[in-house]
Parts: C-alpha cells; structure tokens; sequence
C-alpha cells in the first residue's frame, strides 16, 4: 500500500495562505494520491476552484448544495467513506471557531462533522487573531478532541507583521499528513 491507494480530503478555508494548500494538493497528487478539495466561499475569494482541479484532476466542491448523482449520497456524508485523512489547511480563525463548535454551514466544517477518521488542522492568520483567547480556547478544543493541530510558524505575515500566524512549512504538513496516511514502515 503506497500513495497510489491513499485518498485524501482537502478543506481550504479563506486565508491569504490558501494560494500554499495547491502546492500540497500538487505533491499528493503527483505521488498518485487523489486529493478531493473542499473550500468554503471565503477560500473561493482568494484562489479559484479551478486550481485545484487542474492541480489534482478532481472536481473541487465549495458549496453545501451540490448535486447529488443517481445512487449517490449526499456529498459531505459519502467524502468519509473511503477517504484515509481530512486536512485543513490553511484553517482560519473563523473556521476553527465553527469547527470546535460543530457548525456545518459550510462544505469543510459540513465534511468535518460527518468525518470520524484523522483529521489535520493547520491554521493561519495575524498573529494577533493567533494570539486571541477566543482562537486559543476554540484550538485547545480541538486538541482535546485528538484532531491533529499543526501550530502555525512564527515570521513574516502578510499584513506586514512578524509573529505567529503563518501557516506551517508545507514540509511540516506533508510529514504529518505522511505518517497518517502510510503504514509505519514507509512513512
Ligand atoms: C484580505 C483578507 C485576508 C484575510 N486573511 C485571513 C487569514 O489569513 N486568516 C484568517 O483566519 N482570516 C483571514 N481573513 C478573514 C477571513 O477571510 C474571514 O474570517 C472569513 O469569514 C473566513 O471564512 P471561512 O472560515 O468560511 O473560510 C482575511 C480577510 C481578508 C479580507
């Protein structure tokens, strides 16, 4: 079992750092993973869909009210059926806020309600948003739940200041996406 076989769903929510969740989904895909992207309509502001379905050759869903085929379940709830790991990435503050709480009026948080398997979060934003009890107490829920937080990294953010908030290195990612998706031995 290798990438070939792995399935993996990525959520992008809206932040600057969503244009860095292509280059995962490229990677994954170019290891022969098949990587579904999930976005929600703020993510849809800064990069289009239509990346990422270049990128990984799959149709990117960022609306709750998608068609359903003949036979077919209802999106959010068939995404879990055979997916290895959903990850979040870039994860906004508003994001994790609905998240922690169980909202599901978005395609991501909707995916992530229905989903009992591993679950990656990897948030990015100001480092004053980071740095805000509300955002700390809705990422200790999270950490509490066992959901896999990749805390951001400290530096240059792009409103123009330097602190925590900037979205993990994509190295970071991968390897924690890695070792959650491959048999011990290969990852
Ligand atoms: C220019 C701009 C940049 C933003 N960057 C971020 C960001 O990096 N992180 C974040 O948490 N929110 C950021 N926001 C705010 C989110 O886009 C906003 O909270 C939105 O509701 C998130 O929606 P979503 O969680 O459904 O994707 C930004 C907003 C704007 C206008």
């Amino acid at each position: 079992m290798n990438w070939e076989s792995r399935k993996i769903i990525l959520g992008v929510t809206g932040g600057v750092a969503a244009y860095k969740a292509v280059e995962l989904a490229s990677r994954w895909t170019q290891r022969g993973a098949t990587v579904r992207v999930r976005m929600t309509p703020s993510a849809c502001k800064f990069i289009q869909p239509l990346t990422f379905e270049a990128v990984t050759r799959c149709e990117v869903i960022s609306e709750i009210w998608h068609p359903i085929g003949t036979g077919d379940r209802p999106e959010h709830i068939g995404a879990g059926d055979d997916a290895d790991v959903l990850v979040i990435a870039p994860a906004s503050a508003d994001h994790i806020a609905r998240l922690s709480h169980g909202f599901g009026d978005d395609v991501v948080c909707l995916t992530a309600l229905a989903w009992d398997g591993p679950m990656v979060v990897c948030p990015a934003m100001n480092d004053r948003m980071w740095r805000n009890d509300a955002v700390q107490a809705n990422i200790g829920i999270l950490k509490q739940r066992q959901i896999e937080v990749v805390d951001p990294a400290v530096g240059h953010l792009a409103c123009g200041a330097v602190g925590p908030g900037r979205l993990a290195d994509l190295d970071q990612i991968d390897e924690v996406v890695s070792g959650l998706v491959l048999p011990k031995e290969m990852s």
